[in-house]
């Protein structure tokens, strides 16, 4: 563990009770209960029974906006809140005219919401070239490979959902850039355990999600625009305008920054969770961060290999995302049996996820190696080769 993180990590989990008495392994997928997540959902019912609600839901918004914009070294004006990652890929699609560009680039790590919305963008003329195998594995010179002077718009995410293959998202951005396109990125596997910032990584668009690794609830996604000028979307609602609390139904304006992006009332109780997360998150290092679950990646990988269990593992721990996906053909079997045990960890088809964060700590993989003997002496299955990817 570096420094940073080690000296306040006991502090740390004071934060999430729940972790006194369960594993959590799963923020790829949910974020642990916190006591400031609690506090926060409290203080949303105490404000529901005061006049001044709508108001008081407002500043949360401008909070998480600004808490986000933070995070990721860009400006509040740059920042849409919207109510899930595939309708933030749907605005940022929107204004795309695909004639002369067509092709639209993406990966078959792709999260499937995302990739369908690109599928539906099929309807309007654009035509989906796919990169990565049809297993799911994908490199960064997959994605530079496919793209030509015909391509409108690429698609990859930072960290893939499934194996955790982090990207190199400035080199996909440099060949993007070179060809005309832009560059959208899903975050969501990567914004919270590892330092995102927008510039460096040189993407139009990103998105993310508040309900895994930033630590608040389920139900809001933020998007990110370099430009957010341009046509006006034809998803809108009242946020997306000028002045939402004008209540004007005959005028239909858009604001010149990334609000024009959003459409309706914004989940109140994901909100209030948001600027919670978010200030939980604002007080780590996330370079600490990414050391520490590094670190912790690379005790699990090889204490689960001694087991015989089988791990996809990135060639370089540089591209392995905040999870290790443990190879398991009956992976929700497994997770359940663990959950019972107080193991929390996150099935995705036949891999059991094991995501780390900063709260992580080696007796957590410890814990989770001794479940997973266990449950193999008692369920008679093992996996046979041991192999990383
Ligand atoms: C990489 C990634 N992108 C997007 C999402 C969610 O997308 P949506 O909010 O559209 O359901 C998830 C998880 O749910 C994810 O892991």
């Amino acid at each position: 563990m570096t420094a940073a993180i080690t000296s306040s990590v006991g502090a740390l989990r004071q934060w999430f009770p729940t972790l006194a008495h369960n594993v959590h392994l799963a923020a790829c997928s949910i974020a642990p209960r916190s006591a400031a997540m609690e506090q926060a959902l409290n203080q949303m019912l105490d404000d529901l029974g005061r006049p001044g609600f709508w108001a008081a839901c407002e500043e949360q918004l401008w909070r998480a906006r600004r808490g986000f914009a933070n995070l990721i070294g860009a400006h509040v004006d740059q920042i849409a809140v919207l109510p899930s990652a595939s309708v933030a890929a749907f605005q940022a699609s929107a204004a795309m005219r695909w004639r002369r560009r067509r092709a639209l680039v993406t990966g078959t790590a792709e999260f499937p919401g995302l990739a369908h919305v690109w599928l539906a963008r099929q309807s309007c003329g654009a035509r989906v070239r796919w990169c990565g195998s049809r297993a799911g594995q994908v490199s960064t010179s997959d994605y530079v490979k496919a793209i030509t002077p015909r391509t409108a718009l690429v698609s990859a995410p930072a960290v893939s959902y499934r194996d955790a293959i982090r990207l190199d998202v400035a080199r996909i951005a440099e060949a993007a850039h070179a060809a005309g396109a832009k560059l959208f990125v899903d975050a969501y596997q990567a914004a919270g355990v590892m330092p995102v910032n927008v510039d460096k990584m040189g993407c139009d668009y990103l998105v993310t999600g508040t309900g895994k690794y930033l630590l608040g609830l389920p139900g809001l996604a933020f998007l990110y625009v370099r430009d957010p000028s341009g046509p006006a979307p034809t998803l809108t609602g009242r946020f997306g305008r000028t002045a939402p609390n004008a209540f004007d139904a005959m005028t239909l304006d858009f604001p010149s920054n990334a609000r024009r992006l959003e459409t309706g009332t914004p989940s109140a109780a994901a909100t209030y969770a948001a600027v919670t997360g978010l200030d939980m998150i604002s007080q780590l290092d996330p370079v600490a961060i990414r050391q520490h679950t590094q670190r912790l990646i690379a005790a699990a990988a090889v204490r689960l290999a001694e087991r015989g269990e089988t791990v996809r593992l990135a060639s370089t721990a540089e591209e392995q995302g905040a999870h290790l996906a443990l190879v398991e053909p009956h992976a929700e079997a497994m997770t359940a049996w663990l959950a019972h045990r107080g193991l929390t960890v996150a099935p995705r088809a036949s891999v059991v996820r094991l995501a780390m964060h900063a709260y992580t700590t080696i007796d957590d993989i410890d814990a989770l190696c001794a479940a997973i003997e266990s449950y193999r002496t008692r369920s008679r299955t093992r996996q046979r080769t041991g192999a990383s990817r």
